[in-house]
């Protein structure tokens, strides 16, 4: 399911490439921003987007790492790379992230919603703190960001956005009952949404992934 899913991501940029080459030969390069890509899956994905020539907004919250990783992708691809350092399960987080990406002046391309966690626990006597973060991480500021981005796409009706969900969407999870009703939410809106769109030239998917040793920086996937 996740490889049948990054394929077809990654169809539709081949296809949306195809379409426009010669036009964009002489246009700026495009735009992709990535949630959580100072680690694991998001990482991977910024590595995957800078060799293929995109200008790159990535967003964590650890500064340094994030910082440093901006400052190799863009030596190494010729690439600009924007790192934003943020907490994404603070609210007003997703306001700031969107002005801030207003005021590069270059229309997100690609949105990639990645950052999310998730957390073992009994569920009657788990840490209501984390689990209200979790939900906010993986629903609420998925929900936003994409809300205030897609906007922007509608109106060039051009993009692409791909939400991150995971195999913990397809059944419910014992012991992981919260995360796993998060992705299900993540795979089901992502669908939805998809389809409310099928008319325009935006294209919404979700990532699936089964269980990665995303622990280290790299992941291969
Ligand atoms: N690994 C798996 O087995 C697996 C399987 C299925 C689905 N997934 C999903 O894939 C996505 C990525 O998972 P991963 O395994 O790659 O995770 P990871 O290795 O823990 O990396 C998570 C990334 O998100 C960032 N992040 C975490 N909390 C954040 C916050 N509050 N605000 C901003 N950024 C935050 C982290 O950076 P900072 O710490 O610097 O903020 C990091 O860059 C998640 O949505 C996860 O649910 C993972």
């Amino acid at each position: 399911m996740f490889d049948k899913t990054l394929d077809r991501f990654n169809y539709m940029l081949y296809i949306s490439d195809r379409k426009h080459e010669e036009k964009e030969y002489f246009m700026d390069p495009k735009l992709a921003v990535i949630t959580g890509a100072s680690g694991g899956i998001g990482y991977e994905l910024a590595i995957q987007f800078a060799k293929n020539g995109y200008d790159l907004v990535l967003i964590a919250r650890r500064q340094k790492i994030l910082e440093q990783f901006a400052h190799e992708l863009q030596q190494q691809y010729k690439i600009r790379v924007f790192p934003i350092t943020l907490d994404l399960t603070i609210p007003e987080s997703i306001e700031t992230l969107y002005q801030q990406l207003k005021n590069l002046n270059q229309p997100v391309d690609v949105l990639i919603n990645n950052a999310g966690f998730g957390y073992f626990s009994f569920f009657p006597e788990s840490n209501i703190n984390k689990t209200m973060q979790m939900l906010q991480l993986n629903i609420t500021s998925l929900t936003h960001l994409t809300r205030l981005v897609s906007k922007d796409m509608l109106d060039r009706n051009s993009g692409k956005i791909m939400n991150v969900a995971s195999t913990a969407a397809f059944q419910p999870g014992p012991l992981m009952a919260v995360y796993y009703a998060s992705k299900a939410y993540v795979l089901s809106f992502s669908q939805a949404l998809d389809q409310e769109l099928k008319d325009t030239n935006i294209h919404v998917s979700a990532l699936c992934p089964g269980a990665i040793n995303a622990a280290d920086k790299y992941c291969v996937i």
